[in-house]
């Protein structure tokens, strides 16, 4: 737990360090996955739900019947259960750092298939997945560009990618009142439900050394992802990623 008492200037020193980072956040979220959904919830004014049904039907409407899905850094599997309410026929297999996390996703599903994995190494053959969801995902990974080349090997050409996630503004103004509304809200949350404001914060620090939703799409690019929808919410500060690995 001392691990989390990190003060705010160290925390960004950390958070560069891809094995410190490793470490830090799979402390983080074993210890806040009790109060992860509710978080969520009210974090969001229960935005995120819709945001995740509507990442759950864009990417229902473009895979294969009977197709594999990846639930990458899955958390308690609400993404996975969103999918499976509109598409009852696919394979979903939740992938997660935090044992805690996966905890909570088994007592919230006790049939869901899941595993504890890193998304910069996932125990899986190349071309193995149909479709890869990542909600808030790619911004927790050690290494952001690591986890979207994993991702891009572990998908089948013609896969689609569906990811959900924080990113910085493009408007400067907007970027420094959504940073500093960010950093508040989560020392208040967190101060408030852990007695650790650094707990929440954690999305603020995080996302400062994050990219901006159209980095992203790049980054996507790059990695052999051919077409990519980018869908924004908050101006910005939230972004729907719907990519297809080249064929
Ligand atoms: C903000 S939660 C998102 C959970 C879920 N996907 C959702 O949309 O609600 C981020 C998740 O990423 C996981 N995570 C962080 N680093 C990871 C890594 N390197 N590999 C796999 N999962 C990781 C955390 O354990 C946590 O469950």
């Amino acid at each position: 737990m001392v691990l989390l008492e990190t003060k705010s200037a160290d925390l960004t020193s950390l958070l560069q360090d891809p094995e410190r980072k490793r470490r830090y956040v799979r402390a983080l979220f074993d210890r806040v996955a009790p109060a992860y959904d509710r978080f969520t919830r009210w974090f969001s004014y229960g935005m995120d739900g819709a945001w995740k049904r509507e990442l759950a039907a864009a990417l229902a409407s473009r895979i294969p019947s009977g197709a594999t899905v990846i639930d990458l850094a899955c958390g308690t599997g609400d993404l996975g259960r969103a999918l499976r309410s509109v598409r009852a026929d696919v394979r979903i297999l939740g992938t997660d750092l935090s044992a805690g996390m996966l905890h909570h996703a088994r007592r919230r599903d006790s049939s869901a298939v899941l595993a504890v994995a890193d998304m910069t190494s996932l125990p899986l053959p190349d071309g193995a997945a149909d479709a890869v969801l990542a909600g808030y995902a790619f911004r927790n990974a050690p290494d952001p560009r690591v986890a979207v080349r994993e991702s891009a090997r572990i998908l089948k050409a013609g896969g689609w990618l569906a990811s959900l996630d924080f990113y910085l503004p493009e408007a400067s103004i907007w970027r420094t009142l959504f940073l500093a509304y960010l950093k508040a809200a989560g020392s208040i949350y967190g101060w408030c439900w852990h007695r650790n404001p650094a707990c929440y914060a954690y999305i603020a620090s995080s996302l400062e050394l994050f990219v901006t939703a159209a980095q992203f799409a790049s980054l996507l690019r790059e990695h052999g992802f051919e077409y990519c929808e980018v869908r924004r919410k908050l101006e910005g500060g939230i972004a729907i990623h719907l990519a297809r690995r080249a064929v």
